[in-house]
């Protein structure tokens, strides 16, 4: 994309040492929101610029500020607390900060990162007490982000949160870089289209045509490796109970909590019967003692037994990221393949 300065990988989706570095070689730098994140990119990739890492926490401990700081990394400050209270950490700093645009938008209500429901950003009404506590500390703010949520499919979403950190940035003399995040769709089935990138880069590039500074960073997170990855899990058992089939497997929402969380869809294939007819209409489940451990309702799939391998595709993003040892059932191991 011509428009974008710079890429970033938001590595949340998946801290994969491989995928770091397959992501690293291919010239990217790094969107990180913990300590842990940022320690994960420098042992994978080393040597790595530090000034290809961004430091996007939020309501950490002031000790991971701070520690990243040392560390000459740059740092995303999301609230004014962190300016107010912590002043002397940022004194003569350059540091970006992170605004709430407004709106959220998102495929779920629990990924939509920005209006007044959500816990991120500075809200446009507070630029100015934003500015007075930069000066008041010292801090050159050289950075506007904003990432109003994730599975978003409309170029027009990321022109808007370009448009309005412009407006913002005009507040803030010192900015070099706005950064509109991430969060671009995946599409989930076959039949839905895929977010189109080179409208996105030529929407972006009218943007920037008109308004050549300050220039543009992009992290996606999902749309780099959700494809990437696939979930295998063995059938368990099978039961019947009112109108539902329920097909069991080893491992559920301990591995991937999408469904469970979102009410994501992925799709679902019967690896050991790709050549039989779709006969049967089941209720995929997981082994977590939960309701909320449904992997797919109401898929059309083979008749199947215990033993038969089961494909649920798009689990390379969150799927082990988001993984957990909730009932001590470890998430399903991650493999890499490279080809
Ligand atoms: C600040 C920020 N940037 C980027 C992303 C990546 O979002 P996605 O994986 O949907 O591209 C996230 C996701 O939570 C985020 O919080």
């Amino acid at each position: 994309m011509r428009s974008v300065a710079r890429v970033l990988y938001a590595m949340k989706a998946n801290p994969h040492p491989a995928i770091l570095q397959a992501i690293a070689a291919q010239g990217l730098s790094f969107e990180c929101v913990s300590r842990g994140e940022v320690e994960r990119v420098l042992q994978s990739v080393p040597g790595i610029a530090r000034e290809r890492l961004l430091f996007t926490p939020n309501f950490a401990p002031r000790a991971e500020y701070q520690w990243a700081l040392e560390q000459g990394i740059r740092v995303t400050v999301d609230n004014l607390y962190a300016l107010r209270n912590w002043s002397g950490m940022f004194r003569g700093r350059e540091i970006f900060v992170r605004i709430d645009t407004g709106r959220g938008r998102g495929h779920h209500q629990k990924v939509r990162t920005a209006g007044a429901q959500s816990k991120f950003g500075v809200p446009l009404i507070e630029l100015a007490e934003l500015r007075q506590e930069a000066d008041h500390c010292e801090a050159t703010i050289v950075g506007l982000h904003a990432h109003a949520g994730s599975g978003n499919f409309a170029v027009a979403g990321w022109v808007e949160t370009a448009r309005i950190l412009t407006g913002a940035a005009a507040q803030f003399p010192g900015v070099v870089v706005l950064n509109i995040g991430g969060g671009l769709g995946v599409p989930d089935r076959p039949d839905r289209r895929a977010i189109d990138l080179e409208k996105l880069d030529a929407a972006l590039g009218r943007f920037r045509a008109a308004r050549p500074a300050p220039e543009l960073w992009l992290e996606p997170g999902r749309y780099l490796v959700a494809a990437a990855g696939v979930l295998l899990a063995r059938v368990t058992q099978l039961k019947g109970k009112g109108d539902a089939q329920y097909l069991g497997v080893a491992t559920g929402m301990n591995s991937l909590l999408r469904p469970a969380l979102y009410g994501s869809y992925h799709v679902i294939v019967n690896l050991t019967r790709l050549d039989e007819p779709s006969v049967m209409h089941y209720t995929v489940v997981g082994p977590i003692c939960e309701s909320g451990d449904v992997l797919g309702h109401d898929r059309q799939l083979p008749r199947s037994s215990e033993g038969d391998i089961l494909l649920i595709a798009d689990a390379g993003a969150y799927g082990h990221a988001m993984g957990s040892d909730y009932n001590l059932r470890p998430p399903a191991e991650e493999l890499t393949i490279e080809s």
